[in-house]
């Protein structure tokens, strides 16, 4: 099976680019059928169109309110007939009518070792509380924000000079670019699962997170 995987949005796309690229390596078994950005002025949208996936812009300062901008989404989404939506930076909130259509074929990627530090500034709030550890959780979405059933983790050692930019940069170049495209060729071959609140991984339910140990050779 070929999955049809849509990506959304806000910003740089450097999530975006990974996950085209194992896409275009033959790593994850899926093509990006769209990508739709909430920002006009977002990197990634330039990405997209060079390789030539479609992109689209959905404003949410063209709509009256958050359910018309989400319903808007998801019948820009549905004309694709998304296997997958895969969130990717995309700086929204999403309403509860948007997750529930959406269910268990949901998956975003939050930069911080989830459930610590749900929300924005994840690097800066590691920092603060002095912690040792920080990094970042591929997810399914469900209605609580940052806090659907993990399905991948990954962390580093937070380093004693290591300031808010580095520790972004590091979490993004050892972490997300490795975690998301594996995380999403798992849920294209089926292999993981939402399971009600639990996520299932080759039939069996994972008490833990999977973890960076996890990832096989092509991600590493
Ligand atoms: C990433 O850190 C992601 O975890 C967060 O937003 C950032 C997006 O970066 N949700 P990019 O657009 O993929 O470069």
């Amino acid at each position: 099976m070929s999955a049809r995987i849509a990506v959304l949005i806000s910003g740089r796309g450097r999530n975006l680019q990974a996950l085209a690229q194992a896409c275009a390596d033959g790593h994850i078994p899926g093509r990006i059928a769209v990508v739709l950005s909430s920002r006009a002025d977002a990197a990634g949208l330039d990405y997209a169109r060079h390789y030539g996936i479609e992109a689209a812009v959905l404003s949410h300062r063209d709509y009256p309110d958050r359910a018309s901008y989400d319903r808007a989404l998801m019948a820009a989404l549905d004309r694709h007939a998304p296997d997958v939506v895969v969130l990717a930076g995309f700086m929204r909130i999403l309403t509860p009518t948007f997750v529930a259509h959406y269910r268990g074929r949901l998956l975003n990627i939050h930069p911080s070792l989830l459930p610590r530090y749900p929300g924005l500034d994840t690097h800066r709030r590691a920092l603060e509380a002095g912690d040792a550890e920080h990094g970042a959780t591929v997810h399914f979405v469900t209605e609580e924000l940052d806090g659907g059933p993990a399905i991948i983790q990954g962390q580093l050692n937070v380093h004693a000079q290591d300031t808010e930019g580095s520790l972004a940069d590091r979490v993004m170049n050892e972490i997300e670019l490795k975690i998301y495209p594996q995380a999403l060729a798992w849920f294209a071959r089926g292999e993981v699962v939402l399971d009600g609140d639990a996520v299932r991984f080759g039939g069996r339910r994972l008490d833990a997170p999977l973890g960076l140990d996890d990832i096989e050779a092509a991600f590493r």
